[in-house]
């Protein structure tokens, strides 16, 4: 496995698969990795004929008030994780070369992410999604990848790259894997590392409060009062919940009627639709996210 630190060496060698034919299958992670970004390695390796990985802890994804610094890293530990994979190489470059204007210069995050950023994570955490788009962009430019994977975890940055795919005209297939759990059903995430044995034993409530939501949504409750219930639900097991939204899965606009824009009351007619409840919750001082996707009958 070839380890790469500087991306003039990464595009080289990923031009020469390139040339040769190869397909590249591209994972971009900011390591502390688990079982959900190898899912992400072992897809790609099954689908390509070259895996990259990617670790990189972007700072321009952090809010001012975020846990760049102290974002978890083991990179001897990933390194390890990765080899055992079969992963073919591994590109880790230092934030002067990603960003070699620095990360304050004008213009140091150039790509602003479409509508879809705007909801939900976006609300909460302005600019991460242009922080986003611009690294992931970058990493494109230098990987070349045909296909990249991205976890259905982080349900909005999925609909965030696809659209940044689709405007920018990139040459790369997004393919989106399903959240891996743990045994208790709290999704995966480098972040639960910081949860307390006691945050850790309440944590699966916020999954387990989706599921009930998503239960009562389907057997004919208004959003509204779904999405009220689910709240008070999350603060009595001691969340501080920042949204719990039930949606379109592919606008993430809220089915909650007078918070749908007009030109979607409009369109929401009776069939077939695709809907995603996405929460953002505090507990403690760590933020978890999660999501659950189903498709429904709109009557
Ligand atoms: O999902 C992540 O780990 C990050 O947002 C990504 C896609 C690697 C970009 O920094």
């Amino acid at each position: 496995m070839k380890t790469f630190r500087s991306s003039a060496q990464m595009r080289a060698w990923s031009a020469t698969r390139v040339q040769s034919g190869k397909r590249i299958g591209f994972v971009p992670t900011m390591g502390f990795l688990h079982e959900g970004h190898l899912a992400l390695v072992r897809r790609a390796r099954k689908e390509n004929d070259v895996v990259i990985v990617s670790i990189f802890v972007n700072p321009t994804q952090f809010g001012p008030k975020e846990d760049y610094s102290k974002y978890p890293r083991d990179l001897k530990k990933d390194l390890a994780l990765l080899k055992k994979e079969k992963v073919d190489a591994v590109f880790v470059p230092s934030v002067a070369d990603m960003y070699p204007l620095g990360v304050k210069a004008g213009n140091a995050v150039p790509i602003k992410a479409g509508a879809v950023s705007k909801p939900l994570e976006g609300a909460f955490r302005p600019g991460h999604f242009d922080g986003v788009c611009t690294v992931v962009k970058k990493l494109f430019d230098i990987v070349r990848p045909q296909a990249t994977y991205f976890g259905q975890k982080d349900f909005q940055q999925t609909l965030v790259v696809k659209d940044m795919v689709a405007r920018l005209r990139l040459p790369v297939r997004v393919i989106v894997c399903p959240t891996v759990r743990e045994a208790d059903g709290l999704a995966m995430s480098s972040r639960n590392v910081y949860l307390s044995p006691s945050e850790r034993a309440f944590a699966p409530v916020l999954y387990q409060t989706i599921l009930q939501a998503k239960n009562a949504f389907l057997k004919g409750e208004g959003a509204k009062s779904v999405e009220d219930t689910a709240k008070a639900v999350l603060a009595i097991a001691g969340f501080k919940v920042q949204y719990f939204s039930i949606a379109d899965a592919e606008t993430l606009a809220s089915f909650v009627a007078d918070k749908m824009p007009k030109a979607a009351r409009k369109t929401a007619k009776p069939g077939r639709k695709w809907g995603v409840i996405a929460v953002a919750a505090y507990l403690g001082k760590t933020r978890l996210i999660d999501n659950v996707a189903f498709v429904f009958d709109r009557r």
